[in-house]
């Protein structure tokens, strides 16, 4: 699958997003990340991407031009004729979700685009944004981190990424529970046992603890997502 970032900051994405199980994804040529940097396209001859916004306000706002620029030169490197979807990472969108990633990690190419300042120019928006995607209810400084947090989670759920093919599908939100609690060694820690049926080798019992456990914590910490559950039952 490969990851294309319309961004000013593109060392940002590519640092942030080069090591651990993402930057060996990437070695292997499972994933590709490339960041591309939208000031390399302004037409402008001092470099300049910003401006202000007509009717006045706090601010200023991306240009049309050379986000539309960088989107062009990403959409002749494609190797498809499909046309991908084009995510624009804004607090105004979608909030994202796991079922958002595991839908997304289908596609072969996505196209990220990171806003800076205020925003950008609606036009260029109108043309090529497909998705209004957000991470949360707050508000962050620029698309950056919203964009990485996203390719992180949609890259886990790409086939052949994680090691363990199982812990992509049996974690939390994959039947709407958040999972159960874990335990390595020692046995004992500061007085603290892990629990017996863990010790036993009797896999019934371990999962139907399991189970539970994940109900209980669903129950105490995620109220909203524990009616979900129990409304699929
Ligand atoms: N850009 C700024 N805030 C954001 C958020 N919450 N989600 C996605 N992109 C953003």
């Amino acid at each position: 699958m490969n990851f294309h970032i319309l961004t000013l900051f593109p060392e940002m994405v590519e640092q942030g997003l080069n090591t651990s199980i993402i930057g060996r994804a990437c070695e292997k040529g499972t994933l590709s990340i490339s960041a591309v940097n939208i000031r390399d396209y302004t037409l402008d001859k001092h470099k300049k991407v910003d401006d202000y916004p007509y009717g006045g306000g706090a601010g200023m706002l991306m240009q049309a031009q050379p986000v539309y620029d960088a989107y062009l030169y990403v959409m002749e490197k494609l190797k498809t004729k499909q046309r991908p979807r084009v995510i624009y990472v804004t607090p105004q969108g979608k909030v994202f979700n796991q079922s958002m990633a595991r839908e997304m990690a289908l596609e072969q190419d996505l196209i990220f685009l990171c806003g800076h300042y205020e925003g950008i120019d609606e036009r260029v928006l109108e043309e090529i944004v497909t998705d209004y995607v957000s991470i949360g209810d707050y508000v962050l400084t620029g698309g950056e981190l919203a964009a990485m947090v996203m390719i992180d989670s949609i890259s886990r759920m790409v086939p052949g990424v994680l090691s363990n093919k199982e812990s992509g599908e049996t974690e939390s939100f994959s039947s709407d529970l958040l999972e159960h609690p874990h335990y390595t060694r020692p046995e004992e820690w500061r007085g603290k046992k892990v629990p017996e049926v863990l010790l036993s080798g009797h896999h019934k019992n371990i999962e139907k603890w399991r189970l539970e456990q994940s109900i209980e914590r669903t129950k105490s910490r995620r109220p909203d997502l524990y009616q979900k559950y129990l409304s699929n039952q």
